[in-house]
């Protein structure tokens, strides 16, 4: 049977986003798979009083199953509530590729949808964002479409080739398709390892610095569609205090490298109001567990690793919003 977000107490992006673009701050997204990253989540942004956007990927949503995952968005309000402040909270999925997975996704409670046709030639990319974008308007589900082609490599979303978002097309794509909101390219990438170490420079501790974001295109696209909704995936900073925790404990990251917090910081205070976090969550989360696991190999009790897995998770987030995104006291 069909489920409208709206009977789950969740809301769409609108009105989220247009207080984010005046307000200068951004929404945080964060992808979750499991009870222990939701909880973490919505502890975080309860706490820090932030809207937020619960992101599922294709692979996410296949993991936890279409049907838990309804009734978790469903608890996550009523666990909000119950933790002392109702927060908006948005349940989004990330990387949408087809009006087949949109349509299960729409009908199982999903209120906000992204379709990702930027891999596709551009008329294509148009044709298939505007079918989702009909579709989801129907049933009153915001959609955020791409632009632009972001490196990097991270399980099901795959690019071996970056292309930064042309500006001279912002307009006619987001007339054409009826978007709520653009995800755009300059600079970031999915995963742990967002660019080559040629690409870096390196600090006299050893620590890889990353070259800056593109903020001139940004800026471009900023004066082309004034007040416009602008997402930022890739977005995780790759925090080396929780690398180090990782990599003390036996974890491996070759060349781990994100997108400096100032940087984030500057682009939320512009048309970005949307910021995706993947990685880092799971940066946070493996290094705790590793943790627990090196100094008590006897422990087998999962709560006893997932539970400080869980509150590392939980101040990862609410720094994001605190610091990083400044969402917190938006909600
Ligand atoms: O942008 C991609 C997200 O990090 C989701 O990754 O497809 O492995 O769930 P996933
Ligand atoms: P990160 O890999 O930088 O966390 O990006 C996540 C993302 O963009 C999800 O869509
Ligand atoms: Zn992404």
């Amino acid at each position: 049977m069909a489920t409208s977000y709206k009977e789950l107490g969740l809301v769409n992006t609108k009105e989220l986003f247009a207080k984010a673009v005046k307000g200068g701050y951004a929404i945080p997204a964060y992808n979750f798979n499991n009870m222990e990253q939701l909880q973490a989540i919505i502890q975080a942004c309860v706490e820090t009083k932030s809207p937020v956007i619960l992101q599922v990927s294709a692979g996410a949503r296949k993991y936890a199953n279409a049907t838990l995952l309804r009734y978790m968005a469903q608890g996550a309000v009523a666990y909000a509530k119950e933790l002392g402040y109702a927060i908006p909270i948005v349940l989004h999925l990330d990387h949408g590729d087809s009006l087949e997975l949109v349509k299960s996704c729409v009908e199982s409670g999903f209120s906000s949808v992204m379709i990702d046709g930027s891999h596709l030639p551009y008329e294509e990319n148009i044709k298939l964002t505007k079918t989702i974008v009909e579709y989801a308007h129907s049933h009153d589900v915001t959609v955020e479409g791409e632009l632009g082609v972001l490196a990097g490599i991270e399980d099901d979303v795959v690019a071996e080739h970056s292309s930064y978002t042309k500006p001279e097309e912002v307009i006619d794509f987001v007339k054409r398709t009826g978007v709520d909101s653009l995800a755009i390219s300059i600079g970031t990438s999915h995963g742990a390892v967002k660019f080559k170490r040629e690409q870096c420079t390196l600090s006299p501790d050893g620590v890889l610095i990353p070259p800056t974001l593109r903020f001139d295109i940004l800026e471009e696209i900023e004066k082309k569609l004034p007040g416009f909704p602008i997402v930022l995936h890739g977005s995780s900073s790759v925090p080396m205090d929780h690398v180090r925790v990782l990599e003390k404990f036996g974890g491996k990251l070759k060349d781990p490298v994100g997108i400096p917090e100032e940087q984030l910081r500057k682009a939320a205070k512009s048309a970005v109001c949307k910021i995706n976090i993947d990685s880092d969550g799971r940066i946070a989360m493996t290094a705790a567990i590793r943790k627990v696991f090196a100094e008590n190999p006897s422990e087998f009790d999962p709560r006893k690793y997932l539970g400080p897995a869980r509150d590392s998770l939980k101040g990862l987030y609410a720094h994001k919003n605190q610091n990083v995104l400044g969402s917190a006291g938006h909600a």
